[in-house]
């Protein structure tokens, strides 16, 4: 059959979920990725992108469901860009993320004798996240809080309520938006530079119960948005902390250069894994803290340690793997880039009575090689870099170090295959490999890897 044209209606079946979520299908060979499809969907489709070796195709009509199909809770899903899989049943989510990982390391790692672990599956399929970020932006005149269209990136939906955080953040959010419309707060406008409110970020230590709001404006206008602040407090009396962080930039980045406190305090706790964290408005933090909690649970097991080690943890954050570790270790070196994630670890070692950690500020690449040459030994590395995976002077220089036990926690399964053919390559043992599912409704996908030296 000739390859098929752009605006042809397809009938096709869908096989296989991609790496971003989207339905795959196959019409005589020619691929097919159709977003809302459903592995076991029989569907017709209008094929409205056709490259020589796959096309996009959107939905015309279900004609056979898939069993993994449902009802999608949320209004706002298919046009909000924060959840892609609320249509496929839980379980045949986790079965995605498994497979995914599976196939990256098999096919892109060429890693073979491996134990792949059953993923843990995360107990709140729904409001599991501690962390929101809503953009307050102008449509039809009137304020909205809410977020960005999928792929539209100047639409923002008028969010009322978000499945993915709990009631008290609900209620938070649609207490500032009657606030910003009651008191005519105007809306930041990127093309011309002007107007206050810019985003709103949530936060909820769910073990603790403490609310944070932390208001992104364009200026310090403690006048208009103090009282906004005390109404907050009133309309949700565990709101622990109102802050205003203050950007002049462009750019769309809801990280303020300067914070203004309006009321409580600068931050929130968390407890996690024994140990109490604070969580300031631009810290990074876990943002599913059980199954975080259960994430560092699967590391701490893989470090089998027996209190005599020295521990690196490369990419420490806020240092939450550090923390858990030291006391279990003789010590923790964690290395970050960001400053303020490093003041933060030592915060928080500081806060829990811990003294055995020393963070270190800078890239791992260049980092690492330092305290090699300075004579550091560690039996046992732990990693947990961003999406990019590992520079490659970073894995040399932990080839160069050459720990015992390495335990890689990844958020990209492409990434993770990469650097661990490597170190496959170097002469480790991929022994195991556990998938944590933070991020349902999303096709995000966590795992922790542990190697030894062969
Ligand atoms: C996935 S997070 C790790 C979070 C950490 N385990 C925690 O729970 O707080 C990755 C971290 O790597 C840091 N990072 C990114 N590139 C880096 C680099 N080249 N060298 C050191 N740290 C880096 C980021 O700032 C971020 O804090």
């Amino acid at each position: 059959m000739a390859k098929p044209r752009r605006g042809d209606s397809l009938a096709l079946t869908i096989d296989d979920l991609a790496f971003g979520g989207e339905g795959v299908g196959r019409v005589d060979g020619y691929v097919v990725f159709v977003r809302g499809g459903v592995p076991g969907d029989r569907l017709r489709v209008k094929l409205y992108e056709a490259r020589s070796r796959f096309g996009r195709a959107a939905i015309e009509a279900v004609e056979a469901p898939s069993p993994d199909r449902v009802e999608a809770p949320c209004p706002y899903f298919g046009r909000c860009g924060g959840c892609r899989l609320q249509h496929v049943a839980y379980p045949a989510q986790l079965a995605f993320k498994t497979k995914q990982v599976r196939d990256c390391l098999e096919r892109l790692g060429g890693l073979g004798a491996f134990e792949l672990r059953p993923i843990l599956a995360a107990p709140e399929p729904y409001g599991y996240r501690n962390k929101m970020e809503f953009t307050v932006a102008e449509e039809a005149g009137a304020p909205v809080l809410g977020l960005h269209q999928a792929d539209r990136y100047d639409v923002v939906l008028d969010i009322e309520r978000c499945l993915l955080q709990s009631d008290a953040m609900n209620r938070l959010l649609d207490g500032l938006r009657r606030e910003v419309r009651a008191r005519a707060l105007s809306v930041y406008d990127q093309g011309r530079g002007q107007g206050l409110l810019r985003f709103v970020s949530l936060r909820e230590g769910r073990r603790t119960g403490e609310t944070m709001v932390n208001i992104v404006a364009s200026t310090p206008d403690v006048e208009r948005l103090g009282p906004v602040a005390e109404r907050l407090r009133e309309c949700l009396p565990g709101t622990a902390s109102v802050v205003l962080n203050v950007t002049a930039k462009k750019a769309s980045v809801a990280v303020g250069t300067e914070e203004h406190l309006l009321v409580g305090r600068d931050h929130i706790r968390e407890s996690l894994g024994g140990l109490t964290f604070q969580v300031s408005a631009n810290s990074f933090f876990q943002t599913n803290t059980v199954q975080a909690e259960r994430l560092f649970g699967v590391v701490e097991q893989a470090c089998v340690l027996a209190g005599g080690e020295t521990v690196l943890d490369l990419y420490s954050g806020t240092g939450a793997i550090s923390l858990l570790l030291a006391r279990r270790c003789r010590w923790v070196y964690g290395i970050e880039v960001a400053a303020a994630a490093v003041a933060d670890a030592v915060r928080n070692a500081r806060a829990n009575g811990i003294e055995n950690c020393t963070f270190l500020e800078g890239e791992v690449r260049h980092v690492l090689p330092t305290l090699v040459r300075d004579g550091v030994r560690a039996e046992v590395v732990v990693a947990d870099p961003p999406r990019a995976g590992f520079h490659p002077k970073a894995l040399q220089a932990l080839a160069a170090l050459a720990p015992a036990r390495l335990v890689y926690v990844s958020c990209n399964p492409a990434t993770l295959a990469r650097d661990l053919g490597d170190l496959v390559r170097q002469g480790y043992r991929l022994e195991w490999v556990q998938p944590v599912d933070m991020f349902p409704q999303t096709p995000h996908i966590e795992a922790v890897a542990r190697l030894s030296r062969a």
